[in-house]
């Protein structure tokens, strides 16, 4: 009898802060390196004394770690460098072959590499850095936004009157200082989005559940409502909202992420079996006609979701901001997908 090979075991670790798709591409290569992927989710402790505290506390950075669907196994309160020790236990007790990292210079505060060990152990591989997103960059964004938002106000502009297309200059009317843009460096190909997808439709009797909303920020919160509305079903869609419809509902200082930039994340998200880039409001019969029909509908009362929500503003001082993002219409039928005309619900 043949033996049955030993799975590749690749581990990857980082801080994943503000997790973004830059770090979902990361993990998706570091998977095809290998058929098991291990990540590491460093602890704030650690993140601290190497790089300054982190947006999102450990236990969200964990929730999105795990919620990517190239993600098997995720170790929490990673070292910020491999050490002699960590490595040890690496290979002995998680059974680890490889150890990954971007192509990105990894210098700890002594400046020296903080993979030296794994490579001079030859146990090292590298993955290609995404280029046009870091967790510093959406900070960034999320700064600029909030001041074209106060001088938004102050000048009591339409919000329809202002830019909103990502893509193009969106220099601030601040008297011609020019200091900042809100431009995503994001050029999506069709490659990059292939590479995402799950590439399969739903079986001849699937049970199709559609959510639609702008998943800007993707946070632990989205995870959350995707997960309980794929567990309605059996194939989950998600209407994506393109930009000028997120702006034209929340102000012309949203999104921060681009429709591609949000349809990305999302995409990874395991619970997620299909996007639709660029989702209208309305939900028309339509476009039910267009792939995905049914004939009876029921909505999902909003109360759990709405407490999760709450809990997370109390805990989290910035998800107030975040949370303004979520909107909820979940229809799902026995048989199939149900597109009412005209129902989008007033939220
Ligand atoms: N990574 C990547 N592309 C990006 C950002 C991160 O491939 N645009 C990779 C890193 O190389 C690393 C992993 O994602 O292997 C985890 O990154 P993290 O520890 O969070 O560090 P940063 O590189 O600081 O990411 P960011 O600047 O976005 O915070």
């Amino acid at each position: 009898k043949k033996k049955k090979k030993k799975p590749i075991r690749v581990y990857m670790h980082g801080c994943f802060d503000m997790m973004h798709y830059g770090h979902c591409n990361a993990l998706r290569q570091a998977r095809a390196l290998g058929d098991q992927l291990v990540v590491g989710v460093v602890s704030d402790d650690e993140i601290i004394a190497n790089k300054g505290p982190p947006v999102t506390p450990v236990h969200e950075r964990m929730i999105m770690v795990n919620a990517v669907k190239w993600v098997d196994e995720v170790i929490s309160d990673a070292p910020y460098a491999i050490t002699e020790d960590f490595m040890k236990k690496l290979f002995d007790e998680y059974n680890i072959d490889y150890i990954i990292h971007g192509d990105d210079p990894c210098v700890l505060p002594d400046g020296t590499d903080a993979y030296a060990l794994a490579k001079k152990a030859g146990r090292y591989k590298q993955i290609k850095r995404t280029e046009g997103v870091s967790s510093t960059d959406i900070v960034g964004r999320m700064l600029l936004c909030t001041r074209e938002r106060s001088i938004s106000d102050s000048h009591n502009q339409s919000s329809l009157q202002r830019q909103f297309s990502h893509g193009h200059s969106q220099k601030f009317e601040d008297g011609g200082s020019g200091s900042g843009t809100r431009v995503s460096h994001f050029l999506p190909t069709s490659r990059r989005i292939v590479q995402f997808s799950n590439g399969k439709g739903p079986g001849q009797d699937a049970r199709i559940i559609y959510i639609d909303g702008a998943f800007d920020l993707f946070h632990a919160g989205h995870v959350e409502i995707l997960k309980l509305a794929r567990a309605l079903g059996d194939f989950l869609l998600v209407g994506i909202h393109n930009d000028q419809i997120v702006s034209s509902k929340r102000g012309a200082h949203r999104p921060i992420m681009n429709l591609h930039e949000r349809s990305l994340s999302v995409l990874a998200c395991q619970y997620v079996d299909e996007v639709i880039i660029g989702a209208p409001w309305e939900v028309s019969k339509d476009m039910g006609k267009r792939g995905y029909t049914g004939d009876e509908r029921r909505s999902l009362s909003p109360p759990p979701f709405l407490l999760f929500f709450f809990s997370m503003m109390i805990l989290n001082g910035y998800a107030l901001f975040l949370m303004c993002e979520w909107n909820p219409n979940i229809v799902y039928s026995p048989s199939g997908l149900c597109f009412p005309e005209g129902s989008r619900p007033q939220t």
